[in-house]
């Protein structure tokens, strides 16, 4: 039987879902078919629009309708970061499986809240970290765990966009602590923490700082200026329980980047990097042999670093961002028909979860050190 399928949401992420949902079983083979049940928007035209474009059967202007349907069997909470909680919360009260969205909520209790609905209702989970499934991150994964580059000593990563970079962009809801939490870290940082976790492992301690860099913007109706209440960039110096350090930093005002999800993990023999805007690609040092000391190798990934060749069967024609969502997409399927938990459940983004609200709390408090 297809799996029953509602989709939440039909911007940005909604789409990616969408599109992940009709192509997973297409290009992964081994995943149980769909049924695109229903989806919800607002307004009414939106939905009905976004149903006939992404072939749903189904539209909403309501949720709790969607999440109460006797047919859907899987949420997707592609919504504003300030309805994941409640929306994720209803759906596991129904008995539904949920693939949401990150940030998990806007505070730590909202996404605790989340992740005891999520054991309470023991149903499937799992939260948007989708660069987790690049072929690329994965082979850096397998490297560092084979040992080629030594003990890691030090890990770096940044997560860099400029969307917010021009002083004279409207004000928008993004800026509102009740509507979007945090700030750049929401948006961007919890990605670097997940590198992390999966990359290094969990975090210990850390430091942060934070800063706002246009305090006010105007209102787009021109009525006057609002406040910009969350950080539009962070860094914080990490501590491993191994003695290794790192750094993250994130900016949402970096002119130039666009998507610069990069992380540096360097050890006692070597170092492997991986720049998001190049994101087919892996660079690796390791000091010894032939290559050492001749500069980094750069790896560009192909059929050896799968799923790669599912998308494609040549080398270097590469695979894009909506490519690692139809992986993500493809796990969550497979993990709900075979009863078992999917890789990024509400348990694991917690702790990433946990992670930026450490910064937040350590940089409100001057650079504090917060113990995860
Ligand atoms: N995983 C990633 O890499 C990634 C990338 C971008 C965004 N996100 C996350 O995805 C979420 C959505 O972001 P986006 O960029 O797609 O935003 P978006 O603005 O493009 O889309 C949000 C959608 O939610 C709809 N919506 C708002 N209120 C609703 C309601 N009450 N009922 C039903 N639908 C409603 C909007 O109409 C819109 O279609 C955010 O939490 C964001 O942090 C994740």
């Amino acid at each position: 039987m297809a799996i029953g399928i509602g989709l939440i949401g039909t911007g940005f992420m909604g789409k990616a879902h969408a599109m992940a949902y009709r192509s997973a079983r297409a290009i992964m083979g081994d995943v149980p078919d769909c049924r695109l049940v229903a989806l919800c928007d607002t307004p009414m035209a939106n939905a009905e629009k976004f149903r006939d474009q992404y072939g749903f059967e189904e539209a909403f202007d309501d949720w709790r309708r969607l999440v109460e349907h006797p047919l859907v069997e899987v949420v997707s909470v592609a919504t504003p970061n300030m309805l994941h909680a409640e929306i994720a919360i209803a759906a596991l009260e129904n008995c539904k499986h949920v693939w949401c969205e990150k940030p998990m909520a806007l505070t730590l209790e909202d996404a605790e809240a989340m992740e005891a609905a999520a054991k309470a209702a023991g149903k499937v989970t799992l939260v948007g970290y989708n660069y987790l499934y690049n072929p690329a991150l994965l082979h850096a994964k397998e490297l560092i765990a084979e040992g080629h580059i030594g003990e890691v000593i030090h890990v770096r990563g940044y997560f860099d966009e400029d969307y917010q970079a021009d002083p004279d962009l409207p004000w928008t809801w993004r800026a509102r602590v009740r509507d979007a939490g945090l700030g750049a870290l929401g948006d961007m940082a919890c990605h670097s923490v997940s590198m992390i976790h999966e990359l290094v492992g969990p975090i210990e301690s850390l430091i942060a700082d934070m800063q706002t860099v246009y305090p006010t913007r105007a209102l787009a109706d021109g009525s006057g200026r609002a406040a910009v209440e969350n950080e539009d960039a962070a860094t914080a110096v990490l501590r491993f329980p191994n003695g290794a350090r790192g750094l993250i930093t994130t900016s949402r005002c970096a002119w130039g980047r666009k998507n610069r999800v990069d992380i540096e993990v360097h050890g006692t023999k070597g170092q492997i990097s991986f720049h998001g805007e190049r994101m087919n690609e892996l660079r690796v040092y390791v000091n010894e042999g032939p290559m050492a000391r001749q500069g980094m190798t750069t790896i560009l990934t192909g059929g050896a670093h799968p799923p790669y060749g599912n998308f494609v069967p040549a080398p270097g024609h590469q695979i894009g961002f909506l490519d690692l969502k139809t992986i993500e997409g493809a796990e969550l399927l497979r993990a709900v028909a075979e009863g078992r938990e999917a890789r990024i459940p509400f348990s694991e983004a917690l702790k990433y979860e946990r992670v930026i609200h450490a910064m937040a709390e350590s940089a409100r408090n001057d650079g504090k050190r917060v113990t995860i």
